[in-house]
């Protein structure tokens, strides 16, 4: 890799999210259009790094992609190059194909690559970087659960797709007098169902970082119908589990890093409320709805502002960095502080306390 700074290769790991073609157009734009670079794409993520998959990205290709949901490269959350699983059931095994996915960058002459992904993404990043390879990365991630930034883009508009979710569900709920639970994704964190809970008026949010009691699930929801207010909106967390008991899982993805999926918490809660009070409790799951669609504007500023610093970090030779906001301001930090970890909410947290001053349940 020679001292200046000629190409560099781009990639998106990991579940998606929106914004992402938001960053891959500022990468792009700030690459070509402000240094004169070129830019590699890699295909799904670190399977096109292994596979030999990319192809070069012009202006063209990220003209109008600024509003799409989704990613132009495609993306994987189970290719891994130190990890390349292989044969199916009991014949099943991975390799290392680490070296062969340097060779291929060195290949094609690049002198860095930016990585845009969550905590799994940019610990494989980190491993890369280990092995010589000029690496930036960028955090994103509806969970909002990364290490060392404020905030990761595709947040707000997850948070704001369960909102205006929620504001439907309380219609209807009002008029038939039902408890309604709506489960929202978030892995192991519940800073979506913590927004989407406050920011839609949820009697009840229910997060992995605060175990529940069904009882004073229940005690919320009568004391709001001898209030006078006979339904209840209760927003779940994927990960949210009772007290002294296991989140519940819907799938484990063979050859995934992180296999479990979560989902199903809020049926068990809504078959709790159902049978202890006898109302007529229903559950709406929102899912993948939360990571498709166009980003809000918030989402489109903060990737293409995340985008743009990335190239900035490459020009300046700072590798082994991730792009982050910080405050109000995009600043970077190591990739190595982040890999391997989750941002949880603290149970303290000012929106938990704002949250019990302002009369919502956790559970507790
Ligand atoms: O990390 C993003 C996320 O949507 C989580 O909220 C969720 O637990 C998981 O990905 C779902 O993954 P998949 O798309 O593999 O079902």
């Amino acid at each position: 890799m020679s001292d200046t700074i000629d190409a560099i290769g781009v990639l998106t790991g990991g579940g998606d999210a929106p914004g992402l073609n938001a960053v891959l157009r500022a990468v792009v734009k700030t690459a070509i259009g402000h240094f004169q670079w070129d830019v590699i794409g890699f295909q799904d993520g670190y399977a096109g790094l292994v596979q030999k998959q990319s192809r070069k990205l012009g202006l063209d290709d990220v003209s109008g992609i600024l509003t799409q949901g989704g990613t132009i490269l495609g993306t994987s959350n189970i290719a891994n190059p130190f990890e390349w699983h292989l044969g199916e059931g009991d014949k099943r095994t991975s390799i290392d194909r680490s070296h062969e996915a340097v060779s291929y960058i060195q290949s094609l002459g690049l002198d860095a690559i930016i990585c845009i992904g969550g905590d799994g993404t940019l610990s494989i990043a980190h491993g890369l970087s280990k092995l010589g390879v000029n690496v930036v990365g960028i955090p994103k991630t509806i969970d909002n659960d990364i290490f060392e930034t404020d905030l990761t883009f595709g947040f707000d508009t997850a948070v704001s797709i369960a909102t205006e979710a929620i504001d439907r569900i309380h219609t209807t709920a009002q008029s038939h007098h039902r408890v309604m639970v709506v489960e929202v994704m978030g892995r192991n964190a519940g800073w979506l169902a913590l927004h989407a809970g406050i920011a839609g008026g949820g009697d009840i949010v229910l997060i992995p970082e605060i175990p529940y009691k069904i009882d004073a699930i229940c005690e919320k929801v009568t004391a709001r119908n001898r209030r006078g207010r006979h339904f209840s909106i209760v927003v779940v967390a994927e990960g949210a589990r009772p007290e002294g008991g296991e989140p519940v899982i819907k799938r484990r993805v063979a050859d995934s890093a992180d296999p479990v999926r979560l989902g199903g918490i809020g049926n068990l809660v809504a078959a709790e409320i159902e049978s202890r009070l006898a109302l007529e409790t229903r559950v709406t799951v929102l899912g993948h709805l939360l990571r498709g669609g166009t980003p809000t504007a918030y989402d489109r500023v903060l990737a293409s502002r995340l985008g743009s610093k990335a190239v900035h970090l490459v020009s300046r030779r700072e590798f082994g960095r991730m792009a982050r906001l910080q405050g109000n301001a995009i600043t970077s930090v190591e990739i190595e502080k982040v890999a391997d970890r989750q941002r949880l909410v603290p149970p303290d947290h000012p929106l938990v306390r704002l949250g019990r001053e302002t009369g919502i349940c956790f559970g507790e």
